[in-house]
C-alpha cells in the first residue's frame, strides 16, 4: 500500500470530494456517470447485474444505489476515509459492501467474479489500463460488463500524465492518470479481448463546457 497516495485520497475525501457531494444531495438517489447532477445515462449501462464491483467507490453512492435495487454490490477504495464514510452512510443497506484496498492488489488477490465492474471517475483513470483491464476481464463473468467514466483527455495530451500530489514544495508524491481519446480506449479494450465496445464523449449540458468520457464493453 502506498501510504502517501492513500493520504492524498483521504485529503480529497474531506476536501473536494466532500464539497461536491454536499452540492449534489440528490446524488444519494441516482446513479451518475458525469460531473453534472442529473445529466447523462444511469445504471442501465451496466445491464442487469446480480453482482457488481466498483473500483474507486469513494463515498459509496453508486454502490448503495445498486444494492438498494437488489444487486450484491461491492465497492473498493484506496482511501480509509472514503471507506469509513461509505460504511457509516450506507453500512446498513443490505447487499452493500465496502472494502479498503488498492484496485490492482485487490483484483490480483481475489478470485471472485462479477456481472459488472465499473468505475466512476475512479481507478480506470488512475491505474495503468494495460495492467488493470486484463485483471478486470478475468474477474468478469462471461458476457459481463465493464464501464467507466472520467474527464476526456485534453486534446493532444495523451498517455500517462503525472502531477505532484503535495505541490512543488511538499513530499515527493506522484499521482498518475491515464488519458486517451475514445478510439484509443476502444483499441485497448479490443486488444485485451473485450467485445461490444462503445466509447465516446458525452457533451456537457452546455456543450461549451467539459464533457464526460464514457466507455463500456463486455467480457
Ligand atoms: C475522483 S474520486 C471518485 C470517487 C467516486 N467514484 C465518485 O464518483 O464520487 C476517485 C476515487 O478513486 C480512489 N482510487 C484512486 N486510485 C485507486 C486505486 N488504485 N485503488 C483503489 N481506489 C483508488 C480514490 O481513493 C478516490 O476515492
Amino acid at each position: 500500500m502506498n501510504t502517501l497516495l492513500a493520504q492524498y485520497w483521504d485529503r480529497y475525501a474531506t476536501g473536494l470530494g466532500a464539497r461536491q457531494a454536499a452540492e449534489n444531495p440528490d446524488g444519494d438517489h441516482r446513479f451518475e456517470w458525469t460531473q453534472y447532477p442529473g445529466h447523462g445515462p444511469g445504471d442501465e449501462l451496466l445491464g442487469q447485474p446480480a453482482t457488481s464491483l466498483e473500483l474507486g467507490s469513494g463515498r459509496g453512492r453508486a454502490v448503495a444505489y445498486l444494492a438498494r435495487k437488489g444487486v450484491k454490490a461491492t465497492g473498493i477504495d484506496l482511501s480509509p476515509v472514503q471507506c469509513e464514510n461509505a460504511r457509516q452512510r450506507w453500512g446498513d443497506v443490505p447487499g452493500a459492501t465496502f472494502v479498503q484496498a488498492e484496485a490492482l492488489t485487490f483484483l490480483s488477490s481475489h478470485e471472485q467474479s462479477y456481472d459488472a465492474i465499473y468505475s466512476v471517475w475512479g481507478c480506470l483513470w488512475f491505474s495503468d489500463p494495460e495492467t488493470l483491464l486484463p485483471l478486470v476481464r478475468t474477474h468478469l463473468n462471461p458476457g459481463g460488463t465493464v464501464a467507466f467514466s472520467h474527464a476526456p483527455a485534453v486534446p493532444g495530451s495523451y498517455g500517462v500524465q503525472g502531477m505532484y500530489g503535495e505541490g512543488f514544495t511538499g513530499r515527493q508524491l506522484w499521482v498518475h492518470r491515464w488519458a486517451y481519446p475514445p478510439e484509443t480506449w476502444a483499441d485497448i479494450l479490443d486488444r485485451h479481448g473485450f467485445t461490444h465496445i462503445e466509447a465516446g464523449i458525452l457533451d456537457a449540458p452546455d456543450p461549451a463546457n467539459v464533457g464526460t468520457l464514457i466507455v463500456q464493453a463486455k467480457a
